[in-house]
Parts: structure tokens; C-alpha cells; sequence
């Protein structure tokens, strides 16, 4: 039973992958969630609140009540530090003392894009996280680009080559997250999180043509053959950022694993047919 009065944990992009996970871990470990978003949307276990992050006027009445923040950053957005760092320092103002944000392992402190909120964090907050994952295994089971590929034509298309990937499970990044927010020591680090193996995406398609039956291939795209496919589903910009993400997978900038989940919760993380078979089988 969660405790009401208690200072809550308001959870940024709690409709979305990992904040829908880490508001049910918060509720199932006693802690009271408010789940954020910009239509306040209801999220299994959370109090929804209203939040924009292009909107302040959204944030005072987000944090009233809160005392620790996980932050997903603004999607998609070139500059998400032009935002985050004034709300953050309000929120340090409002009674904030411990934050967790999402990163990833792509990008270090002081790098692009996040990377810059990254870097600020330990300034700004005594008790911090910043959670860097892998790729995430339900990009294959979701709403994700290359999980509607699997679904209509059965071809996985990337630029990855046989570059592999350390892939993680959204349910460990949330269970990361929940101790990161909730134990009594905040981790005051950066964590790199992957799956139990590092994965090719002829892997996956393997994986997902075992667990569902149906044959999935992985198509090699050129760099420059991807770049003129996202193009045509986003940006030009941002679709040349991804392709260059995964021109870095062909090169091996992502074939690690890290012990940083099974260090946090106690136990491993899960592998993707384990993940597979939950979500597709
Ligand atoms: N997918 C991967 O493999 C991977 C790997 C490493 C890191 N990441 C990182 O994970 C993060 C999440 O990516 P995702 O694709 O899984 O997205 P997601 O978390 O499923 O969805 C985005 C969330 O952000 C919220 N949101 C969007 N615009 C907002 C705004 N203006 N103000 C407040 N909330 C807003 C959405 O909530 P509402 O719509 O309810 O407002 C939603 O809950 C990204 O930062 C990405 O870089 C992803």
C-alpha cells in the first residue's frame, strides 16, 4: 500500500518504455509515483499529472509534493539541455534532492544532446544516476520502426552489418531506475546497462524467427541506403544521426556487456529469447 503522504517520485515520460516500468516498480516496492506526460495520461500504479517540458507553466504543480525525478529527455530533440537545465534547477529549488535521467550508451557526459545534461547533473544534485542503455531489446516487440518492419514484411533493415549489441530488457532498465531512485545510497555515477550477450542483428532475426514461427531476415543496408530509407519516415537530419549510430554498431563501438544491472538489482539481466518469448511468443 503506498503511502500518500509521502514524498513522491515524479516520473518524466511515464506513458513511454521505461517510465511506464518504472512507475509499476515504484508502486509494486511501496513508493508513491506521479506519472507525467503531456495529456496526463492514467499509468498502472501512478498519479498522472500534466507535463510539457516546452510548457514551464506544466512544472510548478508537477513537482509540488515531489522529492526525486526520473527524466526522460524531450524526444528527438537536438538541444534537450535548453529545457531540462532550468526546470532541473527548479526542481532543485522545489525540494527535488535525487535525480535519475536516461541516457544512453552512446553518449558520454559532455557529449551531444543529453550528454550536456549528463554533465550537469552532479552539480546541480547530491544524489544523482544517470542510466546509459544499450539498445533496447523492445524495439524488436513494440511500436519501435524496426518492430512494425518484423510485423509487415519480416525484414529487419540496418546499416549495422555484423556489428554486435549489447541489447537490454526496458523491465531491467526500470528495475535499475527504481533502486537508483529509491535505496538509500543514490549510485552518484553513470551506469552503463546491456543484456546478458552481446547480439548481431542476424542474431535477432534468428531469435525472432525461433519464438515466432514466422521468418525474419536481416537486410545489410549501405550507410548511405539508410539515410535515404529514415528519410523518408523523419527528418533528413536526424535520420543521418541515426544511420551514423549504427555505422559506430558495424564498427564494434557497442559489442560489451556490463554487469551494472545483476551489480544494482541482485540479479542478471534477462536474454533477448527470454524477452522475445515474453513479448512475441
Ligand atoms: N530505443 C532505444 O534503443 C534506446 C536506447 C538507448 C536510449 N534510448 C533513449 O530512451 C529515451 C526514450 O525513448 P523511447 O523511444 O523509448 O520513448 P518513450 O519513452 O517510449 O516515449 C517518450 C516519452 O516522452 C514523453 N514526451 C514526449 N514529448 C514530451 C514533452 N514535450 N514533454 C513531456 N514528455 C514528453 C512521452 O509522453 P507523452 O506522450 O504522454 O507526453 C513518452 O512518455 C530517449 O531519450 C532515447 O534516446 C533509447
Amino acid at each position: 500500500m503506498n503511502d500518500t503522504t509521502a514524498p513522491a517520485t515524479l516520473v518524466i515520460g511515464a506513458t513511454g518504455t521505461t517510465g511506464r516500468r518504472v512507475v509499476a516498480g515504484l508502486a509494486a516496492a511501496g513508493h508513491p509515483a506521479r506519472a507525467a506526460g503531456r495529456g496526463a495520461a492514467p499509468v498502472p500504479g501512478g498519479e498522472p499529472v500534466r507535463f510539457d517540458w516546452y510548457a514551464p507553466e506544466t512544472h510548478a504543480a508537477a513537482l509540488a509534493g515531489a522529492d526525486r525525478v526520473y527524466l526522460v529527455p524531450p524526444i528527438g530533440d537536438p538541444d534537450p539541455a535548453a529545457v531540462m537545465l532550468p526546470f532541473l534547477r527548479r526542481a532543485r529549488a522545489a525540494g527535488v534532492r535525487r535525480a535519475v535521467l536516461l541516457s544512453a550508451s552512446s553518449i558520454p557526459a559532455g557529449g551531444p544532446a543529453v550528454g550536456q545534461v549528463h554533465q550537469a547533473l552532479p552539480d546541480l544534485f547530491e544524489e544523482w544516476a544517470v542510466l546509459r542503455p544499450s539498445w533496447f531489446m523492445q524495439n524488436f516487440t513494440g511500436d519501435h520502426l524496426h518492430a512494425q518492419a518484423i510485423r509487415t514484411d519480416g525484414v529487419l533493415s540496418t546499416a549495422t552489418g555484423t556489428g554486435r549489441v549489447g541489447f537490454v530488457d526496458a523491465d531491467d532498465i526500470a528495475a535499475v531506475a527504481v533502486h537508483a531512485l529509491t535505496d538509500p545510497e543514490a549510485p552518484n555515477t553513470d551506469l552503463v546497462l546491456t543484456g546478458p550477450d552481446a547480439l548481431s542483428y542476424d542474431d535477432i532475426a534468428t531469435v525472432v524467427t525461433e519464438v515466432t514461427g514466422r521468418q525474419v531476415t536481416h537486410r545489410a543496408l549501405s550507410h548511405g541506403e539508410l539515410c535515404a530509407w529514415l528519410g523518408t519516415v523523419m527528418p533528413g537530419e536526424f535520420a543521418t544521426l541515426l544511420a551514423d549510430m549504427e555505422r559506430a554498431i558495424a564498427d564494434g563501438a557497442e559489442d560489451r556487456v556490463t554487469d551494472a544491472v545483476e551489480r544494482i538489482t541482485g540479479r542478471p539481466p534477462r536474454a533477448f529469447h527470454e524477452v522475445a518469448r515474453r513479448e512475441l511468443g
